[in-house]
């Protein structure tokens, strides 16, 4: 597979956060693109329906199909030559039944499972948080067992959404942050269209089949504090900060009142403390 060459692409879990990026990516780039999205039903939200027009609209393919259905999601695989998962973190291990259909269908050149995280064999972190890795980690497993050619995505933090999450900048009149921890330790944040670009990129490059992908542009490590003194330039306001120390971030953590994903940002803080080794068998994007 050339890097330059065009592949049918299909997307399972388009209509999600990540999986708008993707399909809209998978599109600009020139791939036939599919969606596997679940059935519009009489309750299907109406903003459903015109998201599914909107990717026609762009020119991909909408196949409706759950995920338990096993026959339609094979006949949908073997159309195409590349699967990317993006789907939601509840559904992480459902991609077991997606693993079994690429294997019975067994024409897919690559695929990449719903991941676009840490580098979830080089870490570890808080229990609420590891489950997550592990469901991770589980996936790459059966993957490899199911001898399927796969890459695997560590995107690091989503831009958009930790900015939005630390500075709220929608909020203009609320000039208070939330600063975890001392706030000055390094996570690398990529904004979600890039992560989007780089794995349609990735997911047709031959110099990633069966590698980790890192995405680490030396430019996209920040810190907390790095991101409120920017924001405070740009805006040319001056923002109040109040400190949630390491203990109660444990603590909060234990009564799962953090959000997952501010773990996870946790978590890349500690990878950059420990001057994180990318490993062999992965690639780290650098631009
Ligand atoms: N690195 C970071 O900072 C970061 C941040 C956020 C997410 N992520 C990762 O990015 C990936 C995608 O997350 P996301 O936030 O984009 O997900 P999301 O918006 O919550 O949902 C993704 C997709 O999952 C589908 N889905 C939900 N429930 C389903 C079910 N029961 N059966 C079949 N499909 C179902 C949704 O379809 P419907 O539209 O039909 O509901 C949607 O298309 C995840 O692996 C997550 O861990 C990383």
């Amino acid at each position: 597979m050339m890097a330059c060459e065009k592949s049918k692409i299909l997307i399972i879990g388009a209509t999600g956060y990540l999986g708008k990026y993707m399909l809209k990516a998978s599109v600009s780039l020139g791939h036939p693109t599919y969606a596997y999205v679940r059935p519009i039903k009489p309750k299907t939200d109406s903003s459903k329906l015109l998201l599914h027009k909107e990717f026609e609209a762009m020119g991909a393919t909408i196949v409706q199909g759950e995920l338990d259905d096993h026959e339609k999601l094979v006949i949908a695989v073997e159309q195409v030559d590349v699967v990317i998962s993006t789907v939601a973190v509840p559904q992480h291990l459902e991609q077991l039944k997606l693993i079994k259909a690429i294997k019975d269908a067994g024409n897919i050149k690559r695929f990449i499972p719903s991941e676009f995280g840490n580098e979830v064999d080089r870490v570890s972190g808080l229990p609420p948080f590891e489950a997550l890795l592990d469901n991770k980690r589980k996936i790459r497993r059966a993957i490899e067992a199911a001898g399927i050619p796969y890459t695997y995505v560590s995107a690091n933090s989503f831009g958009a959404y930790f900015v939005d999450y630390f500075l709220h900048p929608r909020e203009k009149t609320n000039h208070q942050v939330t600063v975890y921890g001392t706030g000055e330790a390094k996570a690398v944040l990529n904004y979600e269209e890039d992560v989007a670009t780089y794995t349609i990129k990735a997911a047709t490059d031959p110099r990633v089949a069966n590698r980790v992908i890192v995405y680490r542009p030396q430019g996209n490590i920040v810190s907390q504090l790095d991101l409120i003194s920017s924001w405070e330039k740009k805006t040319g306001c001056t923002f109040t900060r109040s400190y949630v120390p390491e203990e109660e971030i444990l603590k909060l953590s234990e009564s799962k009142k953090l959000i997952f994903f501010l773990l996870f940002f946790l978590c890349s803080e500690v990878i950059s403390k420990r001057k994180y080794l990318i490993p062999n068998n992965s690639l780290s994007l650098s631009l």
